[in-house]
């Protein structure tokens, strides 16, 4: 087998093509799945134990060098202009500009990697939802203001269907189907009928986070805030916990973090605090943990939630929402460094 390889080997050092049809019958030729390389990659199968190693490295030796001297070939197609009727003049001219990743995709991926750091894996839901998962299951009380249609886009009514309004309906998703221990961190896009203006849009992003486990305690979740915000914004900030209300939490909190423009001093960013609001944050309630079948008697957890224009904003200071789905390449490419 081994002489067959070095033998292929030899021709396909030497192969050349005329044009692209020539090119692909070779790549059909060697690399298909019926190509020589397939059937001996076949053959593979049968050779003895102890000369498994050798020929397997040959194999794959020759293998790369196939491909290579296709692309290679393909490759000084490109550079040729044919003057042939077949270019395509309306194709891009080189070179192309690669793009650059979008300041909210960069946030994004930075917030999911810190939590990574810390044991929670992603997990998706859809943007078009139910009332249950984004409402009802939360403890929302049939009269609670964010039901408001001021706030929600409702596609269907009775039974509801309408656009999420937070990512905490991930959290239900999740819990329905899995028992804890459930580390989950849930990146996506939600809606709110608001105005559009420099502050607010009516679409944004957030990142949820849940922890369920036995034993889960406040202790815990200020752990993790508190390392989240080192990792985020420097290892100096502090943070501060104030008490707040969330249907789904109990007791529940929303996180600041020390001015990262001022480090606390005060300055027209912070309001002159000091402080900066980033995140809301609680023992996720019994009753949800009830509503999605976790027994809110063995087990316990806590839930984060933040929006990612806001964490954005403070690591970059862009002043106008409406810069993130804009799409001005001037905006855009100062990101370019970031990634
Ligand atoms: N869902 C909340 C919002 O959209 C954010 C939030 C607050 C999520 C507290 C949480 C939490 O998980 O515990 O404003």
């Amino acid at each position: 087998m081994i002489d067959r390889i070095k033998q292929l080997l030899q021709e396909v050092e030497e192969l050349k093509a005329a044009n692209a049809e020539e090119l692909e019958a070779l790549r059909i030729k060697y690399l298909s799945k019926k190509g020589e390389i397939a059937q001996l990659m076949n053959d593979f199968r049968d050779v003895a134990g102890e000369q498994k190693r050798e020929v397997g490295q040959y194999l794959n030796h020759l293998k790369e060098k196939a491909q290579q001297r296709i692309n290679d070939i393909k490759e000084g197609f490109a550079h040729v202009s044919t003057g042939h009727d077949d270019t395509d003049l309306t194709r891009t001219a080189y070179p192309v500009a690669l793009g650059t990743r979008h300041p909210l995709s960069i946030v994004k991926r930075e917030i999911c990697d810190i939590f990574g750091r810390l044991g929670f894996s992603i997990a998706e839901g859809p943007e078009i939802e139910d009332d249950w998962h984004v409402f009802s299951s939360l403890n929302f009380a049939e009269d609670h203001p964010a039901r408001d249609m001021q706030d929600t886009f409702f596609i269907r009514h009775s039974p509801d269907i309408l656009l999420r309004t937070h990512t905490s309906s991930v959290q239900t998703r999740v819990m329905e189907k899995k028992q804890p221990p459930i580390r989950i961190i849930c990146p996506g896009r939600v809606y709110r009928h608001e105005a559009i203006s420099y502050r607010a849009h009516c679409f944004f992003h957030q990142v949820e986070a849940l922890y369920v486990d036995r034993e889960v305690s406040f202790a815990d979740l200020k752990q993790a805030l508190l390392f989240f915000a080192k990792e985020m914004f420097g290892q100096e900030t502090k943070i501060r916990l104030r008490p707040s209300y969330f249907p789904f939490t109990e007791p529940s909190a929303e996180m600041d973090i020390s001015c990262n423009l001022c480090g606390g001093k005060g300055c027209p960013f912070c309001k002159h605090t000091g402080w900066v609001e980033i995140l809301g944050c609680g023992m996720v309630d019994p009753h949800v943990l009830d509503n999605c079948g976790i027994d809110s008697a063995v087990y316990s957890g806590y839930a984060l939630g933040m929006g990612i224009e806001r964490i954005t904003n403070l690591k970059y200071q862009v002043k106008d929402l409406r810069m993130f789905s804009e799409n001005d390449v001037r905006f855009l490419k100062q990101f370019e460094a970031a990634h």
